[in-house]
């Protein structure tokens, strides 16, 4: 039996070391972790002492603190987000991209003028391919145009799940049983793969929100949902300006059930919907104010 190693170790994070992975957790990608997230951190941390060597909580954290550590902290930060997603998940957004935005997506696809939505937080892809599926069956006119929708994540990991594009009965239970029938194929293990034509319209890249964007031009919708939950409300505050930039006139952003844009930032959006906002005023103003 043993009676040391990770298992063991694996039981006991002291007090500073869960300390010492929160500020790291928060500098890093901005993840609040407050001390009754100790449990789950443990849990989510422990097949990383196990990968890396690691005994303890304690040497673990200390070698991801690291400049040793630097490549490992990237993968301890893919273990600590949660990365729940659903397709079709609060479906009014969806209702919404329908009857409110396509219109303009599709006058501006017949000026010749190019569509972007981003989905930032995307997740394993659930977010992105049900913007495309929506479009697709709402205004199949779109799809031939100059149309993309980019998908960004700060987890590497999820990234690869989201780009397999295939997912189990269970996940594909919350897309309309039409698109089911047109937007999915069978695929190996019993699982159902997105097809080509939803998946064609989708790009994903890693992009840590805290970061530069190195994205150029301004999307006609950004669905950035159950994301900014997890940050505190200074770094919340920093990002709505950012994504304003990036927000064409009138264009759109959508957000989880649980957040809102903060108060300083309300001048810059007008509610339209719940937990959705348009660009207030042009883009170069909303700049200027930041
Ligand atoms: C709960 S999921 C939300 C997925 C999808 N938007 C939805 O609503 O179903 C939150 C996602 O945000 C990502 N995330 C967390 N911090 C991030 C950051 N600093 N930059 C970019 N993505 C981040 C996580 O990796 C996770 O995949």
């Amino acid at each position: 039996m043993r009676t040391s190693g990770p298992d063991t170790a694996a039981q006991s994070m002291d007090n500073k070391s869960f300390a010492a992975i929160a500020a790291l957790a928060k500098e890093e990608a901005g993840l609040i972790l407050p001390e009754g997230k100790m449990t789950m951190v443990q849990s989510r941390l422990r097949k990383r002492l196990l990968e890396t060597g690691q005994p303890t909580y304690e040497t673990y954290c200390k070698f991801v603190c690291s400049n040793e550590g630097t490549a490992e902290r990237r993968l301890m930060i893919s273990a600590l987000t949660t990365n729940v997603s659903h397709f079709f998940r609060e479906s009014h957004h969806f209702d919404m991209l329908r009857t409110k935005v396509v219109p303009t997506l599709l006058q501006k696809a017949r000026d010749g003028q190019r569509i972007r939505i981003w989905s930032a937080g995307c997740s394993s892809g659930q977010e992105p391919y049900s913007i495309s599926m929506c479009l697709h069956s709402a205004a199949p006119e779109l799809v031939s145009r100059d149309i993309l929708i980019l998908g960004t994540d700060i987890d590497p990991a999820i990234l690869e799940k989201a780009e397999a594009a295939c997912y189990s009965e269970q996940q594909i239970s919350g897309i309309p049983e039409d698109m089911r029938k047109k937007y999915l194929e069978h695929a190996n293990g019993g699982q159902f793969r997105v097809n080509a034509d939803i998946r064609r319209l989708v790009r994903f890249r890693e992009l840590n929100l805290l970061r530069e964007w190195p994205m150029k031009g301004a999307f006609d919708a950004i669905f950035c949902r159950n994301v900014v939950i997890y940050f505190d409300a200074a770094t919340q505050a920093s990002l709505w300006p950012r994504f304003r930039q990036r927000i064409a006139n009138n264009g759109w952003i959508f957000l989880g059930h649980s957040e809102r844009i903060s108060d300083s930032a309300l001048h810059l959006f007008e509610p339209n919907g719940m937990t959705a906002y348009q660009a207030a005023g042009s883009g170069s103003s909303a700049i200027r104010k930041e």
